[in-house]
C-alpha cells in the first residue's frame, strides 16, 4: 500500500530477498539483518532503517520461534531462547523504535491464540505470547497520549515454516477442527496487519484480533 518497508531477517537471507522482491512490485524497501532478541542488535537494525527512511511509522513485532516439547523437557536454555526471541525482542524493538515514531504511529504484535488457550506442547511459547499481550496493553495505555496505537493479532494455525513439522495426518486433523475448514495463510494475517496499520484503525488500541478461522472463539 505504498509504505517503505524494512524487512529484518536472522537466518533466512534468501527468503528475505524473495519478500523484498515482492514488496518492490508495490512500493520499496530494504533488507535488515540481526537477532531482534539481542538489545544492541535490535538497536542497530532500527538505526540502519532510520538512516535510510528517516522515521518509523509502523512497527510489526513478528519474529517468533516454537519448539514442540512437554513442559518437563524444556531446558533452561530453551526457555531463555524462546522468551528472548518472542518476548524480549518486542521490548528491544519498541524501545529503540519509539525514539523515531511520531503521533499517528502504529505498533502491532504478532501473538498467538495459544496466549489464551495455553499449549500442551509449548508452555514456554504460550507464556511468551501471553507476555506479549501484557506488554501490548501497557504500551497502549502509555502511548495513547502520543496518539500511537498498539494492538495485537493472535493467529490460529497458519500454513508457514513454523508448522513444517506437522505430519499429513496432523494437518488433516487440524483442518477438520477449524470451523472454516482450512489452515490460515500469511495473507490472512497480513490483511489484518494492514487494517491495524492504517487510519481505519485509528480508534482501536490495546486490542487483540483473533485470526483463527473460528478455531478459537473466546
Ligand atoms: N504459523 C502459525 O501457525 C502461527 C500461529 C500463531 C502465531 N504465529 C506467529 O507468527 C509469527 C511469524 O511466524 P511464521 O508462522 O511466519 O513462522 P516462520 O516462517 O518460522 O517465521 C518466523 C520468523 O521469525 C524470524 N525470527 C526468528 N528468530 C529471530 C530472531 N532471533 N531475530 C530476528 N528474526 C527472527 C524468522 O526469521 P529468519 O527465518 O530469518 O530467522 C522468521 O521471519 C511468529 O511470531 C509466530 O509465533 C504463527
Amino acid at each position: 500500500m505504498g509504505a517503505f518497508v524494512g524487512i529484518n531477517y536472522f537466518r533466512s537471507k534468501e527468503k528475505a530477498e524473495e519478500t523484498l522482491k515482492e514488496v518492490k512490485r508495490y512500493s520499496d524497501g530494504i533488507l535488515l539483518h540481526g537477532n531482534v532478541g539481542k538489545f544492541d542488535e535490535a538497536g542497530k537494525i532500527v538505526r540502519e532503517f532510520v538512516d535510510v527512511a528517516g522515521r518509523i511509522d509502523i512497527l510489526v513485532n513478528n519474529a517468533g520461534i516454537y519448539k514442540r516439547n512437554k513442559f518437563e523437557e524444556i531446558s533452561e536454555q530453551q526457555w531463555d531462547e524462546i522468551i528472548e526471541t518472542n518476548l524480549k525482542s518486542c521490548y528491544n524493538m519498541c524501545i529503540h523504535s519509539l525514539k523515531h515514531m511520531k503521533e499517528g504511529g502504529k505498533i502491532i504484535f504478532i501473538s498467538s491464540q495459544l496466549a489464551f488457550r495455553g499449549s500442551s506442547h509449548g508452555a514456554d511459547y504460550a507464556a511468551s505470547k501471553a507476555g506479549m499481550l501484557g506488554l501490548m496493553r501497557s504500551l497502549a495505555l502509555e502511548l495513547a497520549a502520543r496518539k500511537i496505537n498498539v494492538n495485537a493479532i493472535a493467529p490460529g494455525t497458519i500454513d508457514t515454516d513454523i508448522i513444517a513439522g506437522y505430519s499429513r495426518e496432523q494437518r488433516m486433523r487440524r483442518i477438520e477442527e477449524i470451523p472454516l475448514k482450512r489452515l490460515g495463510t500469511p495473507e490472512d494475517i497480513a490483511n489484518v496487519c494492514l487494517f491495524l496499520a492504517s487510519n481505519l484503525a485509528d480508534y482501536i488500541t490495546g486490542e487483540v484480533i483473533l485470526v483463527t478461522g473460528g478455531l478459537y472463539i473466546g
